[in-house]
């Protein structure tokens, strides 16, 4: 048999506050296989936005319009590859910041009509779950559970495919990264907070404060974290006001930390333990920011070793922002889907209902 034609991609990502490039190479459409990435870049805004303990949109439009070129010329260097190799472009269209977008797809627009080459639309939450694959590409990584979990999203999927992905439930108020954020600020552990939170947590008592765990003994798939980040607030300031800005002994600062950490971790693995009973999966899949974290990940991998469920979550840098998981273009490119060039972006999510 005839090995099919390498094909290469460049994907570009610009949802939030990470401009991300990345090059791939995969057998050529229509044939089917897991795509190689040969390179990705990822230019954090992170010092951009620490100041404000939190994503300035205007500012992060602005740092991706600097960026977008150098990164993609950085992408195609580190791969080896020039323009006219690529056979097609891909860009996450949503959801995201909207001025965030427009610059990535704008950039792939270009790139697509200047090049002649199709452009390939892609979500950037079908993204955080194809990264899986792209992480175990020796295995199937589909029909799976899907779990989002990062600074804007926590959402449950079941994906009977990586274009086949449907809503199952998600959080109806702060997304779990979020809630890590805020909590940070209030302990001034710094932006962003999960990584703060985490090291702080480490010389903790989890069990220090009783922290909520929204929904878990109720049997919709939805979570919830703006009421823990309050208790948190309560937890530090007690009900008056005058304590705001008074810095609180580290030994607090650490049980608080832990308390919450544990809070988030159970919340998300007891709803994944409903939904993949519910669901009967036998797969889990994990992208986003929050699934870097050490106790999250021991906590997923007890509860799928106990139901016998396979678990897949990326490294550290496919689990965060990048672009390299906008290869979920090349399943789309094979299934004859491309994106007319006077596409828009969509920057709402639009949420499954409660
Ligand atoms: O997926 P991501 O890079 O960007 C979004 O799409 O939002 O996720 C960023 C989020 C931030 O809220 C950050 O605080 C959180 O992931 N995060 C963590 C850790 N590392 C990053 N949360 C908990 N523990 C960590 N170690
Ligand atoms: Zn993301």
């Amino acid at each position: 048999m005839t090995e099919p034609e390498r094909f290469l991609l460049l994907a570009i990502e610009t949802t939030c506050d990470e401009t991300g490039a990345a090059v791939l190479a995969g057998p050529k459409p229509p044939a089917t296989g897991v795509p190689v990435v040969l390179s990705s870049v990822v230019a954090s805004q992170i010092d951009l936005h620490g100041r404000f303990g939190g994503v300035v949109p205007e500012i992060a439009s602005r740092a991706h319009v600097r960026q977008i070129l150098p990164v993609v010329d950085e992408a195609l260097k580190r791969a080896g590859v020039s323009l006219g190799d690529l056979g097609a472009v891909a860009v996450a269209t949503r959801p995201g910041l909207v001025g965030a977008l427009v610059v990535g797809l704008t950039a792939a627009k270009s790139l697509a009509l200047a090049l002649d080459i199709p452009l390939v639309a892609v979500d950037h939450l079908e993204g955080h779950l194809y990264a899986c694959q792209l992480a175990y590409p020796d295995r199937d990584v589909y029909p799976c559970l899907g779990l989002v979990v990062s600074g804007g999203h926590t959402s449950l999927y079941a994906c009977r495919g990586p274009l086949d992905v449907e809503a199952l439930g998600g959080t109806t108020d702060d997304a779990a990264g979020e809630a890590f954020d805020k909590v940070a600020s209030l302990l001034g552990l710094g932006y962003p907070g999960g990584p703060g939170v985490e090291r702080a947590a480490r010389d903790g008592d989890p069990k220090a404060y009783a922290f909520p765990r929204s929904y878990l003994h109720d049997d919709r798939i939805a979570f919830s974290f703006s009421g823990l980040k309050t208790a948190v607030l309560y937890a530090l300031r007690g009900q008056d006001a005058r304590n705001a800005g008074v810095a609180p002994p580290p030994r607090i600062v650490a049980d608080i930390a832990a308390s919450f950490q544990e809070a988030v971790v159970d919340a998300l693995v007891g709803k994944t333990r409903q939904a993949l009973q519910r669901t009967g999966l036998r797969k889990l899949g994990i992208g986003g920011g929050v699934a870097a974290n050490a106790r999250f990940r021991e906590r997923m991998a007890d509860m799928a070793g106990e139901l016998g469920v396979e678990l897949f979550i990326p490294p550290m840098s496919l689990c965060t922002d990048n672009a390299a998981m906008a290869g979920i273009a090349l399943p789309k490119l094979a299934a004859g889907q491309t994106t007319p060039l006077d596409v828009d972006v969509t920057p709402g999510l639009v949420r499954p209902g409660r």
